[in-house]
């Protein structure tokens, strides 16, 4: 009977060992915008910073919210998992930095989910970093850039690069929220110190208003002990700050992408795409804790 008891107890354990909250649908919002912009963070590569840009943001629109996209990484990965062809792109997220006459407006996509559009990028966005520190304010470029379109959204999210170069402190310094992708592997944890230290250094110099939404562990395979070891040890350092939702490792990603569309269009009853519709009414209940009106 005890280890009934026991077993039922663990049932209710979500994988990052605590209980697992349930996350209701928000309900639709009454009024639209201004937007909270959330950079999506991490200079380690391959970690899953487009898979949730494009995931979260698609759940997020299917909640009703009205979702922009912002690929901000000169490898056009994001661009790519919508289906834009990087070489089709006429004005990108560099001519909105660049030049003074690109409008937001002349840069932005429709995607093929509803409510949500996309900045598209390409390679032109390397040169923006080599050419942005003889800028005057170097630092807010990006945000003056979003300016004109912050009332239209409800949620801006950019998808950053790997690095921590000027790129992502323009990301960083326009932002409310940072959002941190973990892969469970060995050495997730590497760097974190100094991505810490980064998100630390530009709230106190340049934006007071940053705060960190959430890490999310992902890659997550509960069959293997060493990832079950790292996730464990990802909630042991942040506690409360990493997401109850985990992303499990599924080829459906990597296939998602292929076929240029989020897994919430590509296969809705994949579990992948539930995955990122529980990370999105998690991340709208964070939001709404904070008093955030985006939440609903
Ligand atoms: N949960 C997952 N399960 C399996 N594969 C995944 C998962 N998430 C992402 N991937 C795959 O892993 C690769 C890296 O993911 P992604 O491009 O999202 O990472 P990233 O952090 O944006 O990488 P980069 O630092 O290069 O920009 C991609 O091929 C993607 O399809
Ligand atoms: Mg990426």
């Amino acid at each position: 009977m005890a280890t009934r008891t026991l077993e039922a107890d663990a049932a209710e354990l979500g994988p990052t060992g605590r209980p697992r909250p349930v996350f209701a649908d928000p309900g639709p919002l009454e009024a639209h915008g201004p937007a909270r912009i959330v950079a999506v963070c991490n200079q380690k590569g391959g970690v899953g910073k487009t898979t949730t840009t494009i995931n979260l943001g698609a759940a997020l629109a299917e909640q009703g919210r009205r979702v922009l996209l912002v690929d901000f990484d000169p490898q056009g990965a994001l661009s790519v998992g919508l289906g834009i062809q990087p070489h089709d792109i006429e004005a990108t997220v560099y001519n909105l930095l660049m030049e003074r006459g690109t409008t937001p407006h002349d840069v932005l996509i429709k995607t093929r989910v509803h409510g949500m559009d996309l900045m598209p990028s390409n390679i032109d966005l390397s040169g923006a970093e080599v050419q942005l520190v003889h800028e005057v304010g170097r630092e807010y470029v990006l945000g003056s850039a979003l300016e004109p379109v912050v009332a239209d959204y409800d949620v801006i999210m950019i998808d950053c690069q790997p690095s921590l170069g000027l790129l992502t402190i323009n990301a960083l310094a326009c932002a409310q929220g940072v959002l941190i992708p973990l892969e469970c592997e060995y050495f997730a944890m590497r760097g974190v110190a100094l991505l810490m230290e980064t998100i630390d250094k530009v709230s106190r110099r340049l934006n007071p208003k940053l705060e960190i939404d959430g890490l999310l562990a992902t890659m997550y395979d509960s069959r293997t002990l060493h990832t079950r070891e790292v996730l464990a040890n990802i909630v042991n350092g942040f506690g409360d700050k990493v997401f109850h939702t985990v992303i499990n490792r599924t080829v459906r990603f990597p296939d998602a992408t292929v076929a240029g569309e989020p897994i919430t269009r590509f296969d809705s009853g994949s579990m992948g795409a539930s995955y990122y519709r529980e990370l999105a009414r998690e991340v709208l209940e964070r939001w709404r804790q904070t008093g955030d009106g985006r939440g609903g």
